[in-house]
């Protein structure tokens, strides 16, 4: 039989996700397993590495039941960004790793930006300022917080990597997730030593690096008897899922800017050359392609508000689901549906873990403004769905800005999670007032670029610009220009929430 199925796995942060790819690009399986996230305190988010790798074991197991190995080509990593997971010189994990949404680093961030001298002499360095979402100010507060975890610290890897070891026993990265710790000189692509010196830091604590398309270790014997992977199935760099999801989408060129409504919410546009970062507002990490970049603004709490919203106030709503055969989600949904745009003037921030962009502030915190006593579930409801969309059109806003000859500021591409919603994107679509559009895939977040990646690597396509010409248009939602006054004047009201409420925050 001939090989033609990619395997894409993405470490997200409810769960994995292990999805089967045709080279025609179409989906052949999948399979999600969840695993806990700790919050020891505000602020404080961790997960068990085992759990990762458990759950992976688990998602791989069920998504290859019905497809035999001799059709595997190449599996593709993605995983959340920036986590820190410390192993010791037996490569044992010393702590539960600390997550890209983890607020406990600003203090260390602070003094990572003086030892670099400034923020300026940083962003020469690295092109990004230190954001405690980076894997640098978790390292330094295990270094100040636990001496005798660090201590015993040999080795710091990103969340797919980790699952990398596991699957293969090698100990790399890839230049995107090396990007996301905020100690990698993306300009020149490679670790910045003399930062991780300053950080008085011993650079062997961090792994070589390869591009995102290179063959990055073969599946192990052992990992092959646990998984039902073939031994010797070749894995790719991959990348961290911001960059990855965006490559899934078909933008690794500057042009249209991609969305993705995962927890987070990415705004990212792919570049082919580099691109300064004025004042650090944006990330600009290097990108999948070889000698490319992506360009990116992150919002903490996208799905992930929702997400709160389900589990605190859906309570009816995940009774009836159970019930109905529908989702709380799409319950959910149809309340908020049935109320008009603005939700009566109801404005949620969604703030609920903090801030990253283009408000950095780890104090932040969520609300809604505006209640009054005809406000029903379904306008909190829609209100989380508007305030999300406010917060990603001011990232698409400094994005646009920033792209070269403005050229983002058309269609936007909306993927993740999220974009299954009908309703969000109609807001998306009215909320920004262009077209929104979702490709085959989209949905499937960091897993599908990850097994267009590993298509690269087998040697399906030459290049990722040629892989992402299957990457196609599914559906498109038009703005409504009838709603076009009332989402300026709530969105105008939403930019200016944050800094009358700032100094409640501090
Ligand atoms: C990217 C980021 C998030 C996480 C979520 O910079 O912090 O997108 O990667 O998985």
């Amino acid at each position: 039989m001939a090989r033609d199925i990619l395997i894409g796995i993405d470490v997200g942060t409810t769960g994995v996700k292990v999805l089967a790819v045709t080279t025609q690009g179409d989906l052949a399986a999948s399979a999600i397993e969840a695993y806990p996230l700790y919050t020891p305190q505000t602020g404080w988010t961790e997960q068990e590495p085992a759990d990762w790798w458990q759950a992976t074991k688990l998602a791989l197991k069920r998504t290859l039941a019905a497809l035999p190995a001799d059709r595997l080509l190449a599996v593709g990593l993605s995983g959340q960004m920036h986590g820190m997971v410390a192993l010791d010189a037996k490569h044992q994990v010393v702590r539960r790793a600390i997550l890209w949404n983890d607020q406990r680093t600003a203090s260390q961030c602070r003094e990572l930006t003086d030892l670099a001298g400034g923020p300026e002499a940083l962003l020469a360095m690295t092109n990004n300022q230190m954001l405690t979402g980076y894997t640098a100010g978790k390292i330094r507060w295990l270094q100040q917080a636990e001496p005798d975890n660090f201590a015993h610290t040999r080795l710091i890897l990103n969340p797919k990597d980790y699952l990398r070891l596991c699957l293969t026993g090698s100990v790399l990265t890839e230049v995107s997730d090396a990007s996301g710790t905020g100690l990698y000189d993306v300009q020149n692509n490679r670790w910045h030593t003399g930062l991780i010196r300053r950080a008085g830091l011993d650079p062997a604590l961090f792994p070589p690096v390869v591009a995102s398309t290179e063959e990055a270790g073969r599946i192990s014997e052992e990992a092959a008897a646990q998984t039902g992977l073939p031994a010797g199935l070749p894995v790719s760099g991959g990348g961290g899922d911001a960059v990855i999801s965006t490559t899934g989408l078909g933008l690794v060129r500057p042009g249209r800017i991609g969305i993705t409504l995962g927890t987070s919410g990415v705004v990212a546009m792919g570049l082919d050359a580099f691109m300064a970062n004025p004042e650090g507002k944006l990330q600009v990490f290097r990108g999948n392609a070889p000698g490319s970049f992506t360009a990116m603004g992150v919002t903490l709490a996208a799905a992930g508000s929702y997400h709160w919203f389900r589990q605190a106030l859906g309570q009816h709503e995940r009774e009836q689901a159970g019930q109905t055969g529908r989702s709380a989600f799409q319950l959910l949904d149809e309340a908020a549906g049935a109320t008009e745009p603005g939700a009566a003037g109801l404005i949620f921030l969604p703030y609920l873990t903090g801030e990253r962009c283009p408000i950095h502030d780890p104090a932040a915190r969520g609300g809604f403004i505006g209640l009054t006593g005809l406000h029903e579930k379904g306008h909190f409801a829609r209100a989380v769905l508007e305030g999300v969309a406010y917060s990603l059109r001011q990232v698409h806003a400094l994005i646009a800005a920033n792209s070269p000859d403005r050229q983002g500021e058309g269609t936007v591409i909306l993927a993740g999670g999220g974009a299954v919603s009908p309703v969000w994107r109609q807001i998306f679509a009215d909320v920004f007032q262009l077209p929104v559009q979702t490709v085959y895939g989209s949905a499937e977040g960091g897993s599908f670029g990850a097994a267009l990646v590993a298509g690269v690597t087998a040697g399906v396509w030459t290049s990722l610009p040629e892989a992402v010409r299957l990457v196609r248009t599914e559906s498109e939602t038009l703005p409504d220009p009838s709603r076009a006054a009332v989402y300026a004047a709530l969105y105008d009201r939403y930019t200016r929430a944050y800094g009358a409420l700032q100094p409640l925050f501090a």
